[in-house]
């Protein structure tokens, strides 16, 4: 009878809405999809909470939705430099659905994993919770307004007016996953599910699972649950407890299960165990809630650093944004999986995420692939940030108006949310509660931070950090606060900021939070010589002249980010570094104004391409053998002057050769932080690098002068994708010259047409100073590169990729959509 009630609701859900729908495997715990089928207008439309108001004109959407990245950018949106001059504001967003009676005895829930921001949920007309920060996720409870058989109506107001809003582009909208859940009277109450390994040996390991049982029925319930654990889908451990539900009132369960022969979870095998809680009432299976857990164990050793299953581990780290490049914040599983992929190619084996919470699906990906988390949790506690600007040329100073206004109020509750939400995370290594913040700089911070690590502490044993600014600044933050963390939280230490650090906190524990990683502040594949960098800085039009002497002296081969990995690469004692950052992102454009929209600090470009400070860390962080040489060998105008070339590599020599010349082998000391250079002078042919270990080639990097463009290239890393409508591929286009060279400055503006079960959702090409809508079916290249991102429709089939350009062979590619 159950399921038959199972089916009837889903298949009414996707009757009236057309949308996807999916539960989970039990009877009566159902999580449902609701991502799919939203009305949405721009602006607070307040009678649209009404159940009978009409919204036929409203545009049809599904989230993850981010109205801010349609644009268009513009220098009189309040956004400003800091959310990459695109629009914000209000919107509204409705949703029908219908809940059949036969769920009537049962409980309704919808859980949103984020939207942005100062979010209020009605349902059928009725308030049920109102939440300011954008970022944390949030579960109302449905049930007394539910019209069960009939129809009910969910509206969500947003308001991201208040601008600038943050430090960076935030996106404005539902743009998360939202879920429907129904759940038995008696259940599991939300995110109470909580798994820990506290034994570990190679023979056998402990799982704990703790969670609560509440009941709203009226009468005590005898419940029993059974908890599984399992492993790639078959109980490999299982216990029944059996338990008298009073109402009113939470029963907790605290079991401890044995896993024979533990595959341990490791970055380099993320072995993934299903925690599974079924709940029996007279036999009746009733109910169902599941989490992942991953065994393994974590050192914190003040000598020597971090170490996970007994394996010392440098956190080789990047500080992330949430949003995804061309799609702002409405991002999908496959971007996050992307960008891990090419950030694991680089060597990189951790994310910060600064400095908010990140969605559920980030790292849950995390998990499958190994990624080590800094989860962090603010950016702002009681004070306004007021970051530096450039505006009309001009250095500014604006607040943002992000959560100091609102910390007293809601700051323990978020971080509360947030832990629980997020314990169970294999990947998470360490809690963070903040990011320069400035009440740490005084001991006003002492209180505060003990006050928020007393929260964590509570609620799971994973270290606390705080990334503090000020060591080797100068102005070093106030040794009372710094201390109040379980390890010391380094932004921007120095070595005399380390050697102080020894001698004063000498028990510490200590890890670079973040660091100075720009390997160069110009576009990717941006070299300039001679007149060219003065016409480049003209046409931007800057009266601000410490922009110029900011973008120089970072200089092409990232002189900080070197410097700060040396400083801790033979220091045992220091976990890692998180470099600012990963990837580029919308907004935060310093040391630019206008016409500037995204950040350039990073190695990897806004769209994922790699620029050179990318093969700087996998030199450094990765054994693959590689070499990488920079510049390109275009450089018109150059012929016969000096350019100085430079080599990247893991291997311990390297040597140059230009139209088949040595120019010379160079050592490259592999236990200390060395890039080689080599003064050419320049003429049209090519450079070949060769790297040797122990004088042996183990790799090669040529650059050649390429003639005209004359065809595209195209690359995917997948061609199959699911037929969800929520499946991606990255299609990464290049321009190449009629005998495959990299035309390594072509700007050809390349056409994309899509056919068949996907859809082009994305056009983007890396440029910083770039105001074309990431939203369009063309794109100039930048630099020789350009991406189109294609999502599947909810349908099985091919997708025919064609890109085309006047005067280009075209490409195209089949995709198949399963
Ligand atoms: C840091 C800050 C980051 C980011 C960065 C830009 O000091 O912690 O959030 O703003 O500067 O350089």
């Amino acid at each position: 009878m159950i399921s038959i009630l199972k089916r009837v609701f889903v298949a009414v859900s996707c009757l009236l809405l057309s949308v996807a729908c999916s539960t989970s495997e039990t009877e009566q715990s159902q999580d449902i999809d609701f991502n799919k089928g939203w009305k949405f207008t721009k602006g607070e439309v307040t009678e649209a909470i009404n159940p009978s108001y009409n919204d036929k004109d409203w545009q049809t959407v599904n989230v993850p939705h981010d109205f801010s990245i349609k644009g268009p950018f513009s220098k009189e949106n309040p956004s400003f430099s800091r959310g990459g001059w695109l629009p914000t504001g209000k919107c509204t967003y409705r949703k029908s659905f219908t809940v059949n009676a036969s769920e009537k005895e049962n409980k309704v829930f919808v859980y949103f994993d984020g939207a942005y921001r100062n979010s209020t949920v009605y349902i059928n007309g009725n308030k049920v919770g109102y939440r300011p920060l954008g970022y944390i996720g949030f579960q109302y409870d449905l049930t007394e307004f539910i019209n069960f058989n009939k129809e009910n109506i969910l509206t969500v107001t947003l308001d991201n007016s208040a601008q600038p809003g943050h430090r960076w582009y935030s996106g404005t909208g539902i743009y998360r996953d939202v879920t429907l859940k129904i759940r038995n009277k008696t259940y599991v109450p939300n995110w109470s599910l909580y798994v820990t390994t506290p034994e570990i040996t190679k023979t056998k390991a402990v799982v704990n699972a703790t969670f609560d049982l509440k009941t709203e029925f009226n009468q005590p319930q005898d419940i029993s649950a059974k908890i599984n654990v399992l492993y790639k889908g078959d109980i490999v451990a299982s216990k029944k407890v059996t338990k008298k539900v009073q109402p009113n009132k939470n029963t907790s369960v605290n079991v401890d299960l044995l896993v024979e022969n533990p595959k341990l979870w490791a970055p380099a095998t993320p072995e993934l165990y299903t925690v599974q809680v079924e709940l029996y009432n007279n036999e009746m299976l009733i109910g169902e809630e599941s989490t992942r857990t991953g065994i393994r164990t974590l050192g914190y050793d003040k000598d020597n650093g971090f170490s996970i299953n007994g394996e010392q581990t440098k956190l080789k780290g990047v500080c992330l944004h949430h949003a995804g490049g061309p799609l702002g914040a409405a991002i999908y599983k496959r971007t996050i999986q992307r960008q891990l992929e090419i950030l694991r190619e680089m060597g990189c084996n951790a994310v910060r995420t600064s400095h908010n919470p990140f969605s559920t699906e980030f790292l849950e990906t995390c998990d499958e692939m190994g990624f080590l988390v800094m989860n962090e949790m603010f950016d702002e506690w009681e004070v306004v940030k007021e970051p530096a600007t450039i505006q009309d040329g001009k250095k500014v100073r604006i607040p943002v108006k992000y959560y100091a206004d609102i910390f007293k109020e809601w700051a323990d509750k978020d971080l509360t949310d947030f832990v629980l939400r997020d314990r169970n995370h294999p990947s998470v290594v360490m809690w963070s509660i903040g990011n320069e913040i400035d009440q740490m700089k005084t001991d006003e911070g002492v209180p505060i931070a003990n006050r928020l690590i007393d929260i964590i502490h509570n609620l799971d044993d994973r270290p606390v950090t705080n990334g503090l600014i000020g060591y080797g600044w100068d102005a070093w933050p106030s040794e009372a606060a710094a201390s109040t963390s379980d390890i010391r939280g380094y932004n921007y230490i120095k070595e005399n900021g380390l050697d102080r650090e020894d001698k004063i906190a000498p028990n510490a524990m200590g890890i670079v939070t973040e660091c100075a990683s720009a390997q160069s502040y110009y576009p990717r594949g941006t070299y300039l010589y001679g007149d060219e960098k003065k016409a480049w800085w003209d046409k931007l039009g800057y009266k601000y002249d410490d922009a110029y002497n900011w973008v120089e002296q970072r200089g092409l081969i990232g002189y900080r980010g070197v410097q700060a990995w040396k400083d801790i690469k033979n220091r045992p004692d220091i976990m890692g570094q998180f470099i600012w950052t990963g990837w580029d992102y919308l907004g935060e454009v310093i040391p630019f104004g206008w016409p500037a929209r995204s950040s350039s600090f990073a190695p990897i470009d806004l769209c994922g391409f790699p620029k050179d400070g990318y093969y700087f860390y996998q030199s450094q962080w990765s054994d693959k053998p590689m070499v990488h040489i920079f510049p390109h060998w275009n450089l018109d105008g150059m012929e016969g002057k000096k350019v100085t070339v430079y080599a990247y590599t893991n291997g311990d020599e390297v040597e140059l050769f230009q139209d088949g010349k040595s120019l010379g082998k160079q050592k490259n000391n592999l236990d200390d932080v060395e890039y080689q250079q080599w003064d050419v002078i320049y003429q049209p042919g090519n450079l070949k690098a060769v790297s040797y270990k122990n004088g042996k080639v183990i790799a090669q990097d040529v650059v050649k002068t390429a003639g005209k463009a004359a065809k595209i290239k195209l690359f995917v890393r997948r061609a199959n994708l699911k037929a969800d409508g929520e499946d991606l591929v990255y299609v990464e286009c290049t321009v190449l010259d009629k005998d495959g060279n990299v035309v390594p400055k072509a700007d050809n503006i390349i056409q994309f047409d899509v056919q068949g079960a996907g859809e082009l959702i994305g056009v983007g090409n890396g440029d910083n100073m770039n105001h074309d809508s990431f939203q369009a079916s063309e794109r100039n290249a930048f630099n020789g590169k350009c991406l189109a991102i294609v999502k599947s429709l909810e349908k099985s089939g091919e997708i025919y990729f064609v890109a085309k350009s006047p005067g280009l062979k075209s490409a195209s590619i089949t995709l198949e959509v399963n």
